[in-house]
């Protein structure tokens, strides 16, 4: 159903800002043509805001937090409202993985893992909120001193393109459960999840103002979201170069803020590895969303005892990949953006100027249209550590396979990079493991796997270049909440 679903859902639309419980169109008007990736074509619209719409956000979230029930009600009753709210994307699935994919360009049954996810977290922070507490503190003769967990104010949140809904899921679950209010900017490209869910927010009794919605352009909508003097916390994931604005723009106001910006994650097969199970897992974990996964395993490490049989195997299946339209749920879909398609094909053609093997590459579907922004994923080895393709970012189906000699070398390979988000050690050697796991400067390691679905319960982000402070788990119940200490002297 989700798949005839995903070709036509939302045609002809306009979709709205929700602002202060309603949905209304940008003050001037004005409006942003969605394309689908998998065809280039324009299917629906959304508003065009710029600082006046802001600002109305703004202005809705901060008198919601100041002044609105939200305010008074206790942990359980907002989980309540948070637990409605995971049911009803749910009873929604169909009809938000259908749009997901679409504007998108990812293959169904991610949009369907996506949409599942999102309201994973809104569950699990229903039921989070209630039982994250302070503590009392041993202090002088006389005195009791506690602690408690309040809310920042109005949460400033922009969100990029490539996971809409989950990203969504995992600050407002997080934020909104902490009692804090909060208005979203979600990415021009792919934004029509986002306003979906927020509109459900409603029907699940989120009271006005509490969460708000401006979609537009990053400078038009985005910038004045981060500059505005109302805004307590900022939180942002994207690219590098927008996250050092976000951090300027919390500067200058000297609030907080936290920054996932990508990564370029490593997985290490070690000459003792399962092959059978890490092979399908590595290729998975960078065709999973076409590439444009900040957690994406851009780079496989192999010891040079096993490269030849590596090189092989993994050829093999490169080459048997499909790039396929969303609702034929092929093994990838399009790229987001022509702008996306057009940077992946640079980065592979500095690849090519520097003469760096091509091992295998996959195909597009001849069902792909042509007006699609499709890449065929490819597998480059070996790569040297000093290449572009072994550093930077690619956000594309692009995999670079390095050599390894011995334990040091890897690990020094897997830091030797200004990124530290996610890695993989596969090895069955269970104290080498546990030793190189230590070593590496990464947020999360997985041993003998990747990934792990959603993660909703896995504390997540960046050491180094890939940003700072943690999102997911009870982790993020802290980053969205500052703790006030109450010291009372009784004699
Ligand atoms: P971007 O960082 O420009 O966009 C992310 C969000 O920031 C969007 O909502 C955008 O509208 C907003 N934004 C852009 N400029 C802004 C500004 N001046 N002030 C406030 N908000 C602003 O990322 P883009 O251009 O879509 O992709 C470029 C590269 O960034 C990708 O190729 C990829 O390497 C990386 N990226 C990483 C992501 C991750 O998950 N870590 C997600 C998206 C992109
Ligand atoms: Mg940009």
């Amino acid at each position: 159903m989700t798949q005839s679903l995903s070709k036509l859902v939302g045609e002809g639309l306009a979709y709205f800002n929700v602002i202060n419980g309603k949905r209304i169109v940008a003050v001037e008007k004005e409006v942003i043509e969605v394309v689908c990736p998998s065809d280039g074509k324009v299917f629906c619209t959304i508003p065009r805001s710029r600082q006046e719409d802001v600002n109305r956000a703004v202005d809705a979230a901060r008198l919601a937090f100041n002044s609105g029930p939200w305010a008074e009600l206790t942990a359980v009753e907002r989980g309540r409202i948070l637990h409605k709210w995971s049911q009803l994307i749910l009873e929604n699935l169909d009809e938000l993985a259908a749009l997901e994919s679409r504007d998108t360009g990812k293959p169904v049954r991610q949009g369907i893992a996506d949409i599942r996810a999102a309201a994973r977290y809104y569950e699990f922070y229903a039921g989070a909120v209630d039982k994250i507490h302070g503590d009392t503190i041993p202090v002088l003769a006389g005195h009791t001193a506690l602690t408690l967990r309040e809310p920042h104010g109005v949460v400033g949140a922009i969100i990029p393109w490539n996971y809409p809904s989950q990203i969504m899921g995992r600050i407002a679950g997080a934020a909104l459960a902490m009692g804090n209010t909060l208005v979203i900017k979600p990415a021009e490209d792919a934004c029509l999840s986002v306003i979906r869910i927020a509109e459900l927010a409603l029907d699940a009794g989120l009271p006005a103002g509490v969460l708000n919605v401006v979609t537009g352009y990053g400078e038009e909508a985005g910038a004045p979201l981060t500059k505005n003097v109302h805004i307590d916390f900022l939180t942002f994931t994207g690219s590098p170069d927008v996250g050092m604005l976000i951090q300027h723009a919390a500067a200058r106001n000297h609030i907080g803020c936290t920054l996932e910006l990508g990564g370029k994650s490593p997985q290490i097969l070690f000459e003792d590895a399962d092959l059978d199970a890490a092979i399908p897992v590595v290729v998975n974990a960078i065709i999973q969303n076409s590439g444009q996964t900040c957690s994406a395993g851009s780079r496989v490490l192999v010891s040079r005892k096993i490269v030849d049989q590596v090189s092989e195997e993994l050829g093999k299946r490169f080459s048997s990949l499909v790039a396929a339209p969303h609702h034929e749920d092929g093994d990838l879909g399009p790229v987001v953006s022509t702008f996306q398609r057009v940077q992946i094909e640079r980065m592979v053609a500095v690849a090519a100027e520097h003469d760096v093997p091509l091992i295998a590459k996959g195909t597009i579907s001849s069902s792909a249209p042509k007006t699609g922004y499709y890449i065929a994923p490819m597998l480059f080895g070996p790569v040297r550590t000093n290449e572009r393709i072994a550093q930077e970012e690619i956000f594309g189906p692009v995999l670079a396979l390095i050599v390894f000699d011995d334990e040091e070398e890897a690990i020094n390979i897997a830091n030797g990079t200004p990124f530290g988000l996610v890695a993989g050690v596969w090895t069955r050697d269970g104290s080498r493991a546990m030793r190189v796991a230590r070593k590496i400067r990464a947020g999360q390691i997985f041993i003998n796997g990747y990934g792990a679905g959603g993660g909703v319960e896995l504390p997540f982000g960046g050491f180094k270049k890939s940003g700072h402070g943690r999102e997911k788990g009870f982790e993020a119940l802290y980053e969205f909440s500052a703790t006030k200490t109450i010291v009372i002297n009784h004699g």
